[in-house]
């Protein structure tokens, strides 16, 4: 995890980004770029329940890291004019600790639970409840003699976010009002994005950079701002300061971003599946076994992007690299894998479909 964590095209961000990260989120709806769907959406959500003048029905975001999950819980809180309590799923290891928030949260307060799918079970029924009834039962006392006490909560507005919806335990994700799926952004989105935050830092930039450094920024907001700060770091040390096409690519060349945006970690990914499995079908632990790494970060991380860019299918006997992949990484597939890969799309059952 550590290695590929430095990368600058890696979707997750350090401490230190996250503070830099901050200045550039958007503050309203109106303001947060693409996503149309969900924003559009959401919109609806909040200003009904604005007409009612009543929390919004409790809210679940999903999608891969980097993609402005946290972004849109803030700009939640600021649309309902209600206060933000921020907590995660890894900093909830009892029942207790999620007792301890709820009942003190003020009328209308947008709870943000980050990763809510690490968050312990026995907290989660306690959430069940909260969510539901707005009432925790405290549990008094230990042992055959233990009670629980109803205590009534403020009424509240869950906000959770996973990188992993399929983990949540369906009688939770059924508690969710509205589920907003966040998707990979089109390089169009994420050139506006990227001007957006070029004109936050002060950073003259040319249209053909934007367009370019939007092309390999993996489909991922948050990647979009690290290769814009790369490039103007580059054009005030080698350049006169302004971000033109020439001085993009040749930052982007030099941290080794290739021309589909992908990273060190996809292309190791691509690179054991098609040498080391002859592209596939191989299992996804194997997969990350093989390039050293755990299968979670492989199917969080990598997969997804992988996914929707083409190169790599889901089937149920395993992951297949398409033809694109062999293509992309400059290898000609063995006839066998060929085979794999054809008979991917043209399975008539259906049955490797998926
Ligand atoms: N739609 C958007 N418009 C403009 N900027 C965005 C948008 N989405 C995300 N960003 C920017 O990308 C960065 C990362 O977004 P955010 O932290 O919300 O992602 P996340 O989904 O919460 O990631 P993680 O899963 O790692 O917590 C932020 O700095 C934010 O400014
Ligand atoms: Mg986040």
């Amino acid at each position: 995890m550590a290695e590929h964590e430095r990368d600058v095209v890696s979707p997750e961000a350090d401490l230190d980004e996250r503070a830099i990260e901050g200045a550039l989120r958007p503050r309203r709806l109106e303001d947060f770029v693409g996503q149309e769907r969900v924003r559009e959406q959401l919109s609806l959500v909040l200003r009904s329940a604005q007409r009612r003048g009543r929390a919004p029905d409790h809210i679940l975001m999903s999608g891969p890291p980097g993609l402005g999950k946290t972004t849109l819980a803030m700009i939640i809180a600021a649309e309902l004019g209600a206060p933000l309590r921020i907590t995660s799923g890894p900093a909830i290891e009892r029942s207790g600790d999620l007792a301890a928030v709820l009942s003190t949260l003020q009328e209308g307060e947008v709870l943000f639970l980050d990763e809510i799918h690490r968050m312990a079970r026995p907290a989660e029924e306690m959430l069940y409840v909260a969510m539901e009834d707005y009432r925790v039962d405290v549990i008094v006392g230990k042992g055959p003699g233990a009670t629980a006490i109803p205590l009534d909560i403020a009424p509240f507005t869950l906000v959770g976010a996973t990188t992993r919806a399929g983990l949540l335990p369906a009688p939770l994700r059924d508690r969710f009002g509205f589920v907003a799926h966040m998707d990979f952004y089109r390089p169009e989105e994420l050139r506006r994005i990227i001007d957006r935050s070029a004109g936050l830092l002060g950073a003259p930039l040319e249209e053909d950079a934007a367009v370019e450094i939007a092309r390999r920024s993996r489909g991922t907001p948050r990647i979009a701002n690290r290769l814009l700060r790369r490039v103007r770091d580059y054009a005030e040390v080698r350049g006169d300061g302004r971000l033109t096409l020439e001085v993009a690519r040749a930052a982007l060349s030099l941290y080794e971003v290739d021309e589909e945006g992908l990273d060190r970690l996809d292309r190791a990914v691509l690179h054991a599946l098609l040498r080391r499995f002859r592209g596939g079908p191989v299992g996804l632990s194997t997969l990350a076994v093989s390039v050293g790494e755990e299968p979670e970060t492989v199917e969080v991380v990598a997969e997804p992007f992988l996914v929707r860019s083409g190169f790599i299918a889901r089937t149920p006997r395993g992951r297949v690299a398409t033809p694109e992949a062999w293509a992309h990484m400059g290898l000609t597939p063995p006839p066998d894998a060929a085979f794999g890969a054809a008979a991917l799309f043209d399975d008539p059952e259906g049955e490797t479909g998926g």
